[in-house]
């Protein structure tokens, strides 16, 4: 089974159903890998980019790997999923899942995805979920693709990405772990068979049941969430007693048993995946019986992480009304183009509300950030968006920060104030251009 579709050298007939950020990056990466992909999407605009080698969102490298693809024909962009798994080993599930709405919805992409994966489906196809769900999903997709074919034999695994956006790639190619959840031992052979270069170079291959690796995904990204938002609950609470909790996390964080990593106090945390994952595992939770209130907690000081931000920048400059407030960063994080959930753009709501005026700089983002928020003024260049401001907010750790001349900044402001929402700047810097510097988690001089 199978067998007839592999190929020399033992490359894998791969599929992949949706060219979103975990799509394609997946797909390009195996095509480099020596697999031979298929990749799917139902835009036909994106198809018809994808095939002249433009992938429709920044990820670095990932040009590159789609050019090489195309070039050596062991990548191929099709427009339907009957195209994609024909001949295909394994087809990965890689379509989105939008946030946990009030109707509940957010898994009707990959039930859609599944069914017509069975439809086409040959023989022996090991249907692979790759998109972040619950645990009991790979269970659903097996039931959806045996009701859809009964004729066909197949098989079902999870196979959870921990790719960050902006090293999507390196996450991909050089992973921390794999991990496989799967029933079957051919299932577990193929899986090997297509990461075999990335186990040689000796990443730890996890293998567990379905629900377990769906389970952990969750809960990954849950745990990343949990830490930044136990920094932010120190932030308000170094605010109120005198403390400061960029050095209260530096200390928390050399023991090895906490770790540094994702302890830093700010805007809080955005992007496509923490917020969305802590609210599924939420609601996972509350499903399954059990009340999982941490999760709800986590959300909810991440929420005040942002109002903090809004009522020290009203304290900074008193009223806002009529008051030009400037952005420095709008991307959810530094290394990407993206403003999905970024609470940057909620500030600039709260800002905007409350009548000041906002103009954003981001190295990458501003042009999606006037997109998802047109009351936003843009500029490419920092120091002209930052012309006539009260008050400058980082918002984003960009590394171009670090490189700005503080004093040609503070040169066109109407009050030299930075309110430093990722604590990045260099204070001393900051208040020798001048500036009367605010950083998070630290009361007020
Ligand atoms: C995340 C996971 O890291 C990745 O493993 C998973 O597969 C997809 O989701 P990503 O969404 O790219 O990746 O963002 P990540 O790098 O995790 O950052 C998430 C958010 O946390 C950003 O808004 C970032 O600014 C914020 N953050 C991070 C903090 O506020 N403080 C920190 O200390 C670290």
């Amino acid at each position: 089974m199978g067998g007839d579709r592999r190929l020399p050298g033992d490359g894998v007939n791969v599929a992949v159903i949706g060219t979103g950020r975990v799509g394609l990056v997946t797909g390009a990466c195996l095509a480099s890998l020596g697999h031979t992909v298929a990749c799917m999407d139902a835009d036909e605009t994106r198809v018809a980019m994808l095939r002249e080698g433009r992938a429709p969102f920044y990820e670095p490298g990932l040009d590159d790997l789609v050019g090489d693809g195309l070039a050596s024909a062991t990548l191929r962009f099709v427009d339907t999923v009957a195209e994609a798994v024909q001949g295909a080993e394994v087809a990965f599930i890689c379509v989105g899942r939008p946030p946990v709405g009030r109707d509940d919805r957010s898994l009707s992409a990959v039930e859609d995805a599944a069914r017509a994966v069975a439809k086409s489906a040959p023989q022996g196809l090991v249907v692979v979920v790759k998109s972040t769900v619950p645990p009991g999903t790979n269970r659903r997709v097996a039931q959806v693709v045996a009701t859809e074919r009964a004729d066909l034999e197949f098989d079902v695994a999870s196979n959870p990405e921990f790719l960050r956006e902006g090293r999507a790639v390196e996450d991909t190619l050089r992973p921390d772990r794999l991990v496989v959840g799967a029933s079957g031992e051919r299932t577990l052979d193929a899986l090997r068979r297509l990461y075999e270069p990335i186990l040689d170079a000796g990443c730890r291959l996890i293998e567990t049941d379905p629900a377990t690796a769906e389970l952990a995904k969750l809960s990954s990204n849950a745990f990343l969430a949990l830490k930044i938002s136990y920094a932010n609950g120190l932030a308000r609470l170094a605010e109120r007693t005198g403390a400061d909790v960029a050095d209260v996390v530096d200390i928390l964080g050399s023991d090895p048993r906490i770790g540094r990593e994702f302890l830093g106090a700010g805007l809080g945390y955005g992007g496509y995946c923490l917020p969305k994952d802590v609210a599924m595992l939420e609601k996972t939770a509350s499903r399954a019986g059990y009340d999982f209130g941490l999760l709800r907690e986590v959300a909810r000081i991440n929420d005040e992480a942002v109002e903090a931000v809004v009522r020290t920048v009203e304290e900074a400059v008193w009223n806002l009304e009529g008051k030009r407030v400037t952005l420095l960063g709008a991307a959810f994080k530094p290394g990407t183009d993206d403003v999905r959930a970024a609470p940057s753009l909620t500030l600039a709501r709260r800002l905007l509300d409350a009548g000041a005026e906002v103009v954003v700089w981001d190295p990458k983002a501003a042009k999606h950030a006037a997109e998802e928020l047109p009351a936003l003024g843009i500029s490419e260049d920092p120091y002209e968006a930052a012309v006539g401001a009260s008050c400058a907010v980082v918002c984003t750790d960009w590394p171009e920060l670090r490189e700005l001349d503080l004093g040609h900044l503070g040169g066109g402001m109407a009050e030299r104030v930075i309110v430093d929402a990722r604590n990045a700047l260099d204070e001393e810097e900051a208040r020798a251009a001048g500036f009367r510097y605010v950083p998070i988690g630290r009361a007020a001089d």
